[in-house]
């Protein structure tokens, strides 16, 4: 491509969003609508790219410090024009074509950008815009067109005249210049608008009262260069996000029972057979494998996890792996740093943490896993505790292979149960228990004779004098 630099506007804090948040850090899918744009002028072939930030702009640049991004600072937002006036030091000398766009576009595709920059380069314009007619113009720049039909301006639609008004076809933000004669207008633009702004689109009047070619490229669709503004636009990109994340998803051979109410973000990699239920969220970044059953209302965060693994309704399973043929839930909740090896079964009400667990292993009811190494084919009965935590500090379990731990077992870190042992229900453990053996570490089972024919009174005086008869 011939020398152009991109230059997308992110200084704005978005007041109509009404939030603590700059606009274009809220996440469309799971990931930041700014990303949107940026990837899709990369994938058209911007490698040079500017973005203007002013609001939060620490927080963007730290969202964005991998991207090879130059970001100039807009101390004050003094308008769109403004913005794009400070980028002038940094493209001092530079006589391409500088393509514009906004931080606020999600939906932008790189082949529309290419065709509009190739619209640009073919009529050989000084500038040119991308417009679009769309059925509800209430809120953007109009595009003005004189009697000849020939592109004379922009004007807002607060600004607009009730004939202005009516004109379907507007201002997209998305412009296209070449630089020496973008800074030569910015330097001629006022603030004498209802806002008291420096705007961008201002450029178009002075450049075609100039004689320079500027034109306007209706976009096809109007739906890719819809902006965000407030939080029911949001809203709206969310859906439309996750209606194209879905079909693809589907395409690729997944089944969602109902695709209206699967959450999938951005960047999830599942693979076909998969069947994923309704109201399930998969977050960025997981990979499910093949012929998965993910259950309803499951959330997965940032997780892998193998092929042919259920997970059934309601589980949590954050930042884990799980490799194949596991089976989880119903309402399992897997936290941070599980790994579950294959053929595992974690069952309902079962929580783990920062745990491993061997191939076969299970944990099929009640029961707490925390910072444990499980080796393979272990049992662990309902109702089992790893203490972990003394009040203070975090301790490891260990629990090797083949070992069988019995319900209702409180296991109090540090601590290790050796291959093949056995440990009796209701115990708990403080010691390390060799491998093979039994370990019980309960109260004897005390039996009181004849306590009904007796009567109660007389059986609990004898009981404190410690008179008793147990077996
Ligand atoms: C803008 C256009 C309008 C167009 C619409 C399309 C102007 C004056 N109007 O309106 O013609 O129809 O986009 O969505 O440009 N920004 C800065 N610094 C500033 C001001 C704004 O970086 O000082 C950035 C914002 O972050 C945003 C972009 O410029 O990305 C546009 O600003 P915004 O306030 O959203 O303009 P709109 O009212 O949407
Ligand atoms: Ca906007």
């Amino acid at each position: 491509m011939d020398a152009l630099a991109t230059i997308i506007l992110a200084a704005g804090k978005g007041t109509r969003m009404k939030s603590q948040t700059v606009k274009v850090l809220h996440p469309i899918a799971g990931i930041p609508m700014l990303a949107y744009p940026i990837k899709a002028v990369r994938e058209a072939g911007c490698d040079t790219v500017f973005v203007v930030v002013g609001h939060q702009r620490e927080r963007i640049e730290d969202a964005f410090r991998h991207e090879g991004l130059v970001f100039i600072h807009q101390e004050q937002q003094l308008g769109s024009g403004h913005a794009v006036a400070v980028t002038e030091p940094v493209l001092q000398g530079f006589s391409g074509d500088v393509l514009i766009l906004c931080g606020d576009v999600p939906f932008i595709s790189p082949q529309t950008l290419l065709s509009f920059i190739g619209a640009h380069r073919s009529a050989r314009a000084a500038l040119s815009v991308l417009s679009v007619i769309v059925e509800e113009p209430t809120g953007y720049g109009r595009i003005v067109r004189k009697a000849d039909g020939r592109f004379s301006a922009i004007v807002e639609h607060r600004d607009a005249t009730e004939e202005q008004r009516r004109i379907c076809e507007i201002n997209t933000g998305i412009y296209c210049c070449a630089a020496p004669l973008l800074f030569e207008a910015l330097h001629q633009i006022g603030t004498d608008n209802d806002q008291g702004e420096y705007y961008l689109p201002d450029i178009v009047a002075i450049l075609a009262a100039k004689g320079h070619v500027v034109q306007a490229v209706v976009a096809p669709d109007s739906g890719e260069v819809q902006g965000i503004n407030d939080r029911k636009d949001l809203a709206r990109a969310e859906q439309r996000m996750r209606e194209r994340i879905n079909a693809a998803h589907m395409a690729q051979g997944v089944t969602m029972i109902d695709p209206a109410a699967t959450y999938i973000e951005a960047e999830v990699r599942i693979g076909p057979d998969t069947v994923i239920f309704p109201g399930t969220v998969i977050t960025r970044g997981t990979v499910i494998g093949e012929g998965c059953m993910i259950g309803s209302a499951c959330l997965i965060e940032r997780s892998r996890i193998g092929s042919r693994v259920k997970v059934l309704h309601c589980s949590v399973i954050e930042q884990s792996t799980i490799a194949d043929d596991v089976q989880i839930g119903p309402f399992a909740h897997l936290r941070p740093g599980t790994i579950l090896d294959e053929r595992v079964h974690i069952g309902n009400f079962v929580e783990v943490k920062k745990s491993t667990i061997g191939r076969g292993s299970k944990a099929n009811h009640l029961t707490y896993i925390g910072d444990a190494t499980i080796g393979t084919e272990v049992n662990v009965g309902a109702g089992t505790i790893t203490c972990n935590y003394d009040g203070r500090q975090k301790h490891p379990t260990v629990i090797d292979d083949h070992a069988f731990i019995g319900s209702n077992t409180a296991l109090v870190a540090p601590v290790t149960i050796g291959k093949h042992a056995v440990i009796g229900a209701g115990s708990t453990i403080t010691k390390n228990v060799p491998d093979n053996a039994l370990a019980v570490a309960r109260g004897k089972q005390v039996h009181y004779e004849h306590y009904v024919r007796i009567g109660r009174r007389s059986q609990s005086a004898s009981v404190q004098q410690g008179d008793t008869n147990t077996t």
